[in-house]
């Protein structure tokens, strides 16, 4: 068995430390050779320590020195670059096989982009990337010839419940009539609208179910996520946004199904832990051990689903919006989304006002096509002047 050559793109957030969990229990089968992370460097000097890359990666000169000093006290011989071009340099330079793409937002689509191009098995937590350059990715996922495992649980799932052949000829369904996403619904799903308005940091990031990073739970809570999600299933599964469904079901136990012509339905379930979708693209197309704890059925009281609530999720329907719209909408959308997100989460932004934020940048700048890295880089930084603008002027 050849052992895997692993780059953790993002390797200090949530998604990275999780992989290095199944990566510890397996050092037969992975080996790291590239960790990044922006500014959490004492985390990333003991990842250093621990599992020995080649080269380490973080944002900043300042930050590149600190982790030296640190590393070299240790006699740890880890090669220290900074910067984004750095984040290529980690995927291209490291000798690596496999990327983990799981750098928060769309910081993460430059070296993502560049582990499709080079023909990398790659790992795609960081769905961000995806939404901004849906066709540019997929291009180049088949240019480069590499493999694209889904690691958000239900693109994992859905990824799980399709017949082995539909990933290689999209375009023949095999008789898939619909996939079905579930979404936990977050924090506030039984809250009526008029408690909204004072939710705080803390509270939207206390998901029911799922220990995640920041940004992804406050994206959970409005609902924004599953949004991002629909344009995600769009470009990694080929099928037509009217049948790609989301459905709340508060247990997060089924992680989504795939409806089939013949009135089947597959649904992939287990414990809402992301090692499992994790240790499934590592070892693709093997099972190991996750270090998951069995699902037992007789223990759950119940499971349920009902059809999310439009007027209560305003997010869900702009990111359904942004996708019919095509083009650089969902870049759009997206960078707006980061720029409310970290405004409410680190300026007082009221959490109501996120989709305001997000509804402004959409109907104020007109999509284009998105055909190249430029335009799509362009439109991202648009949109975020647009936002950023609109949120000083509502907190002022
Ligand atoms: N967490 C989950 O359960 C989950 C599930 C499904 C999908 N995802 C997706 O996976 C991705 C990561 O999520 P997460 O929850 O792991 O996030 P997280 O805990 O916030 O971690 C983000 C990682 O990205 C790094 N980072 C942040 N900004 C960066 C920048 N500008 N340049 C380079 N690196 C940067 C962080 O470094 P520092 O920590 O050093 O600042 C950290 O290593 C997201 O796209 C999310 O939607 C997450």
């Amino acid at each position: 068995m050849a052992v895997r050559q692993v780059a953790i793109l993002g390797s200090t957030g949530s998604i990275g430390v999780n992989t290095l969990d199944v990566i510890r229990a397996h050092p037969d089968r992975f080996k790291v050779v590239a960790l990044t992370a922006a500014k959490q460097i004492e985390r990333l000097a003991a990842q250093c320590l621990e599992f020995k890359p080649l080269i380490a990666v973080v944002a900043d000169a300042q930050g590149a020195s600190q982790l030296s000093r640190l590393l070299q006290a240790q006699q740890i011989s880890t090669q220290v670059l900074y910067g984004p071009q750095a984040l290529v340099t980690a995927v291209t330079e490291s000798g690596c096989d496999t990327v983990m793409a799981a750098i928060v937002g769309a910081a993460g689509l430059v070296p993502t982009l560049a582990a499709a191009k080079a023909g990398k098995r790659v790992l795609l937590a960081n769905k961000e990337a995806l939404v901004m350059s849906g066709n540019l990715f997929m291009q180049a996922m088949k240019e480069g010839g590499g493999e694209l495992l889904p690691i958000d649980s239900e693109h994992n799932a859905i990824f799980q419940c399709l017949p082995d052949r539909f990933t290689q000829s999209p375009a023949d369904h095999l008789g898939v009539e619909e996939l079905w996403l579930t979404a936990s619904g977050g924090p506030f799903r039984d809250l009526p609208a008029t408690s909204l308005a004072t939710i705080t940091p803390e509270q939207a990031c206390a998901h029911p179910n799922w220990v995640m990073g920041r940004k992804i739970s406050v994206d959970s809570a409005t609902m924004m996520n599953k949004g991002l999600e629909v344009i995600e299933a769009f470009w990694l599964f080929g099928l037509p946004l009217d049948k790609i469904k989301v459905l709340i079901h508060p247990q997060s136990v089924v992680h989504s199904m795939v409806r089939y012509r013949d009135g089947s339905v597959l649904a992939q379930m287990g414990q809402p832990d992301m090692r499992t979708p994790i240790a499934y693209g590592l070892a693709w197309p093997e099972r190991i051990d996750a270090g998951v704890g069995q699902l037992n059925l007789t223990q759950l009281a119940s499971l349920s689903f009902s059809e999310p609530n439009l007027a209560q999720f305003p997010c869900l329907n702009l990111a359904f919006s942004a996708a019919r719209a095509g083009g650089t909408a969902p870049t759009i959308l997206n960078a707006a989304n980061e720029v409310a997100v970290a405004a409410f989460l680190d300026s007082g932004l009221p959490y109501l006002q996120i989709a305001q934020v997000v509804e402004h940048a959409l109907d104020t700048i007109a999509p284009i096509e998105a055909n190249s890295l430029e335009t799509i880089l362009q439109a991202d930084a648009q949109a975020r002047a647009v936002a950023s603008s609109f949120v000083h002027s509502i907190s002022r």
